[in-house]
């Protein structure tokens, strides 16, 4: 399974990058707006960033566009400025219909705000590059998301999609656990969820106990 960083700053990119072997990266105007810099400013950095090197980037679009020709034409736009970026578009009629001509004319799109199966199923019908089921949002309302990823992966399957799953929007290492036995192509976490998951209190103590017994033997450079 892959793993994808939703961010928008180039700091932490770079560093999970460096040291994690992240996938790629997926992001959104929530991030765009953390990363305190204009739009364009962040697309422009992340593409220079990833110049010449397989890794994809899933850009948004201006998410106030709802006619399908509006969204065409600045999904062209933006996919314009680097090869690597595939487009989210929204999971309304007019964003399907919109990405199912944007992938007839090369340019690939990431299906996001993704809540259901069939919403899902779609997405595959059409081809779309990446799909994004969301998980945090919903089991924050209390559901638990198990089953519904595992639909979607063996609906993928049964049917022979080839739209990639990007499990997105988690909280937490549990939920990158279940969409790994889901079988999900890939999962999308901020920073701080990743890093908490290579986090466990008994390692900690565990190199603790073996750092006091480390101490009380002799280890033979006394010598
Ligand atoms: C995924 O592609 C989205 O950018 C992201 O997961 C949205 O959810 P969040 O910002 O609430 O995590």
């Amino acid at each position: 399974m892959k793993y994808f960083l939703d961010s928008a700053k180039i700091d932490e990119i770079r560093y999970a990058y460096k040291n994690w072997k992240i996938d790629g990266v997926t992001t959104n105007p929530k991030h765009i707006k953390l990363s305190g810099k204009p739009f364009l400013t962040v697309l422009e950095e992340m593409a220079e960033e990833f110049k010449g090197i397989d890794f994809p980037i899933s850009v948004e679009i201006n998410p106030h566009l709802e006619n399908t020709q509006e969204m065409i034409e600045a999904a062209r736009k933006v996919s314009q400025i680097s090869k690597n970026f595939i487009i989210k578009i929204p999971c309304t009629e007019e964003g399907l219909i919109a990405a199912k001509e944007l992938t007839k004319e090369g340019v690939r799109t990431n299906i996001t705000l993704v809540f259901s199966p069939s919403q899902a199923i779609q997405a595959g019908r059409i081809d779309s590059h990446f799909v994004s089921p969301f998980v945090g949002w919903k089991e924050g309302s209390g559901e638990d998301c198990g089953q519904y990823i595992e639909d979607i992966v063996n609906i993928y399957r049964d049917y022979d999609f080839k739209t990639k799953i990007i499990v997105a929007a988690l909280r937490n290492g549990k939920q990158i656990v279940d969409a790994a036995k889901a079988g999900a192509d890939i999962v999308t976490c901020g920073f701080n969820v990743y890093r908490d998951s290579f986090y466990h209190p008994f390692t900690n103590h565990g190199l603790e106990v073996f750092r006091n017994a480390w101490d009380e033997t002799e280890t033979g450079d006394e010598k």
